[in-house]
């Protein structure tokens, strides 16, 4: 709700152009954090490995902030234990291998 709100106010300018997005984020290390924290519930809820989740057609991520704010929602909601850091390198890491949201 409040990232389709956020996405209306700041228009199509701010779905481009987010370099900044993940200043801390390091994908090799997201991939691991991912692996070891995140991954089994999706798949045991989505099938497979779990990846479909991010490239569901209904899928609710659309930009680089909305998925940075999903990453620390299910943090915080699965008490996986992440660090700001760390939240980081997920949303870069989730975003390199399926959003692809930063150009
Ligand atoms: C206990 C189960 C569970 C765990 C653990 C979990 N998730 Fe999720 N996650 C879900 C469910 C269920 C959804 C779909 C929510 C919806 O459709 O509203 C979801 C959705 C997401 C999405 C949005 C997918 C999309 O584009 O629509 C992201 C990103 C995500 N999770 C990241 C994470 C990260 C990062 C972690 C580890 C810190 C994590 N999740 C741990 C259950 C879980």
């Amino acid at each position: 709700m409040l990232a389709a709100l956020a996405a209306g106010v700041l228009g199509p300018a701010a779905a481009h152009a987010q370099p900044d997005a993940f200043p801390f984020g390091k994908p090799a290390i997201g991939k691991k954090l991912y692996a070891e924290k995140c991954a089994a519930c999706h798949a045991s809820m989505y099938g497979g490995d779990g990846s479909s989740v991010f490239t569901r057609a209904d899928r609710k991520i659309h930009t680089a902030a909305a998925l940075l704010a999903q990453v620390q929602f299910c943090n915080q909601r699965t008490r996986a234990g992440l660090s700001a850091e760390d939240e980081q390198s997920v949303a870069a890491w989730l975003d390199q291998a399926y959003y692809k949201l930063k150009k």
